[in-house]
């Protein structure tokens, strides 16, 4: 071939591979997304103990991508030992604030490259949202607010993002204590229940009583709160766009474990017999999260799934 047939067999490539690449870019719009799977974990109220060890072992065994803080983490006045505890997960860790955590919060603040309690990010198809049960000035309570609503309605609106998944630490529901306590967060659930069902969150995560709970999906209701509405009577497996979220607490990260009253007639399941987090898998295209409790002691002691199309 001469030089100058190459340069015109040369040119006639390019500009067909810049044509090619421009259609591609017009059709995008149109184009199949491909979601690999991805997990992530969640548990609140860790301590440094040797259960808080054994968490985060069974975390890096499953192979978790993102470690989700419900709250609650030293207990210390300083955040270092929770920091030594979780080294090998602590690149994947996303943290919310817990009552526990007042005085070493500037310090995992700065750790954790945060600027306020409250944030949000993507992971593909799945939006998170951490917000604070901790803030104590008005003014800051009032911009939590007007973040999460606008965050949410942005969120709802956006054809990419299939799912939502809010995270923090005081819980908007729960069932009583053994003796009684109830350590509802009344802001939370009359506040913020009505916004995670008018931009339709998926899953809520909370901690704060050392247990785990999961509800059914979840209405607010206005005429009794304590007792919010049941979306579905299903216990397990839901194969379509839920109005409500379900609520989850995950206070099982180590430090104790705390019994229980009676189960309110909101949750499909309670336990308090072992320690663990709970962990959500991504799957088939983005579409269906499959989420298990995995206890320390390695059995599964809850589980559910969500299907819902893109
Ligand atoms: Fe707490």
């Amino acid at each position: 071939m001469s030089h100058k047939t190459f340069s015109l067999v040369f040119a006639a490539v390019t500009l067909s591979f810049i044509a090619y690449v421009a259609i591609i870019q017009e059709h995008s719009a149109y184009a199949v997304v491909v979601f690999p799977d991805f997990n992530f974990g969640a548990a609140g109220d860790w301590g440094c103990t040797p259960n808080a060890t054994s968490t985060v072992k069974n975390m890096v065994e499953k192979g978790i991508e993102l470690n989700l803080g419900l709250g609650d983490y030293s207990y210390k006045p300083s955040a270092d030992c929770w920091l030594d505890i979780i080294k090998p997960i602590f690149n994947k860790t996303k943290i919310s604030i817990g009552n526990g955590d007042g005085a070493a919060w500037p310090e995992y603040m700065n750790i954790f490259n945060l600027t306020r309690q409250y944030y949000s990010f993507d992971v593909q198809n799945v939006h998170f949202l951490a917000m604070s049960t901790q803030l104590q000035n008005e003014s800051d309570k009032l911009d939590q607010l007007n973040f999460v609503r606008n965050d949410l309605n942005k969120t709802s609106s956006n054809p990419a993002k299939d799912w939502i998944v809010v995270y923090f630490h005081r819980q908007a529901y729960t069932s009583l204590l053994e003796g009684g306590e109830d350590r509802t967060d009344i802001i939370v659930r009359d506040t913020y229940h009505p916004l995670f069902d008018k931009y339709n969150v998926d899953i809520v995560l909370q901690a704060h009583n050392h247990n785990y709970q999961r509800s059914y999906p979840l209405n607010y209701n206005e005429v009794d709160p304590k007792n919010p509405i049941r979306v579905s009577n299903e216990t397990n497996n839901y194969y379509s766009d839920l109005s409500g979220p379900i609520f989850v607490t995950v206070g099982t990260g180590g430090n104790g474990l705390y019994k229980f009253g009676v189960k309110n007639d909101y949750l499909v399941y309670q336990t308090y017999s072992s320690y663990g987090f709970l962990n959500v898998d991504v799957i088939n295209n983005g579409t269906k999260l499959s989420a298990k409790f995995l206890s320390n002691n390695g059995t599964v002691a809850d589980q559910f799934t969500i299907v819902k199309s893109h």
